[in-house]
């Protein structure tokens, strides 16, 4: 975890410098102008790569490339984080009206390019998945009990805490909904139904269950820490 935590600061600042890489005096390349670049390839890996992965994978921040994810979002929730970023997080809001750099068009190129390049068909086969946003309002006290049992088993050494504050501040609710139902598997992370160590099924997680667990997470979560952890983080203010 922590090494996440070290490479997105890293990625962020890779980001910032890369808008000022030219030496003052010399002319810069004359590419397209910015807002008139429409290759998906271009726009991923100028905007997204260096926090998602060049492939989607393997990066510090959510696995975009993961089937499982890309059956559980919808295309108005994928446009809508990369328009106005994730609050308290690090993922940067892209929309112009939002501060960022993207025109509508350059962000619908970019939701139908991961659509194309990492959706696929029946992700879930006959399983369905607890939907993508909390229904209900969780149960702190239950989510414990169900942390210790679905999740403990794995993780319980430290490079594998997940509840420790400074993590946690770093991570938004939805995030952790995210992995816990879609599952992550360029870090090992399995998904709702597959939480035993080895990785054959388990008892599938209702959705009440993961609301609890994350609600149970949260209750851990010390927003002060946000301010500590994440000085350099886009947007503040959970
Ligand atoms: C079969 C073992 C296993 C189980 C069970 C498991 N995890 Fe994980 N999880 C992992 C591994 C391995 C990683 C990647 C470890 C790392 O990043 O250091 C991971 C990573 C994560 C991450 C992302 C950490 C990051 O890098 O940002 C979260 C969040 C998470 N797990 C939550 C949970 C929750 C909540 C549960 C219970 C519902 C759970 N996990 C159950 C193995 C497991
Ligand atoms: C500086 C690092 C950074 C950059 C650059 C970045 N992201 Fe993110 N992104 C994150 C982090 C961190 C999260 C998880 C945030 C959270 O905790 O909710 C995330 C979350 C997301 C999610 C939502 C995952 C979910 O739970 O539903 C999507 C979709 C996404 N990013 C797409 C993109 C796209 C597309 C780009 C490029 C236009 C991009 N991101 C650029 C760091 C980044």
């Amino acid at each position: 975890m922590r090494r996440h935590t070290a490479a997105l600061a890293a990625s962020l600042a890779m980001l910032f410098a890369a808008g000022c890489s030219h030496a003052p005096g010399y002319p810069a390349p004359a590419p397209l102008p910015p807002r008139q670049v429409m290759d998906f390839a271009t726009l991923y890996s100028e905007n997204c790569s260096a926090c998602h992965g060049a492939t989607g994978a393997q990066g510090p921040a959510t696995d975009l490339a993961n089937p499982e994810y890309e059956a559980l979002v919808d295309d108005a929730t994928l446009r809508n984080v990369i328009d106005n970023g994730m609050q308290g997080t690090m993922m940067p809001a892209f929309a112009i009206s939002a501060g960022g750099t993207l025109t509508d068009k350059q962000v619908e190129v970019l939701v139908s390019g991961i659509r194309e390049r990492w959706q696929k068909p029946n992700a879930f086969g006959a399983a369905t998945p607890p939907p993508y946003a909390q229904t209900m309002p969780g149960d702190a006290q239950r989510g414990q009990q169900e942390y210790k049992t679905s999740c403990a088993i794995c993780h319980r050494s430290s490079s594998q805490e997940i509840t420790g504050k400074s993590y946690l501040a770093l991570i938004s609710d939805q995030a952790l909904r995210t992995f816990i139902i879609a599952g992550s598997p360029d870090i090992g992370q399995p998904d709702w139904q597959h939480d035993s160590r080895d990785g054959k099924p388990a008892t599938p997680l209702t959705s009440q269950e993961v609301d609890d667990i994350v609600t149970y997470l949260s209750t851990l979560r010390n927003p002060a820490a946000v301010t500590q952890q994440a000085g350099n983080a886009v947007k503040l203010g959970r």
